[in-house]
């Protein structure tokens, strides 16, 4: 069955504390593995053309190296602006030695309102 998900790194790419850049679902992917969870996002930040992997990386955020919002990389959320409309994030999965993401999905300020909105958390298989 085909879930959408494709293989953008394997594990040992990406070590605990780093990032990297991928291309997968027709976009650019910011890859981060934090504590040994594995989150992507859009490369893009949302407010101009900046490349959040030029950024600086902190836990669960990143912050944009072109005007300074931090986003929040299990939501896509900004917490400060300038940007305003959230990073779209993509589930990861981790098979084996293989780091999987899959189709992008965005938050909507009904789910943020209510704290119901989806994570990019790591799905172990
Ligand atoms: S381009 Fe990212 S905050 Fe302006």
């Amino acid at each position: 069955m085909d879930d959408g998900f494709v293989q953008v790194a394997r594990t040992t790419d990406v070590p605990p504390g780093k990032m990297l850049k991928v291309a997968a679902q027709g976009t650019e992917i910011l890859l981060v593995n934090t504590e040994g969870e594995y989150l992507a996002v859009d490369n893009c930040c949302t407010h101009e053309d900046a490349s959040l992997a030029l950024g600086a990386l902190h836990g669960g955020y990143i912050r944009c190296p072109l005007h300074g919002s931090r986003f929040d990389l299990r939501t896509g959320i900004p917490l400060e602006e300038p940007a305003e409309e959230p990073l779209r994030t993509f589930p990861v999965r981790v098979e084996g030695e293989s780091v999987l993401v899959g189709p992008a999905r965005r938050v909507t300020q009904e789910k943020i309102n209510t704290g119901t909105w989806v994570t990019g958390k790591t799905t172990p298989v």
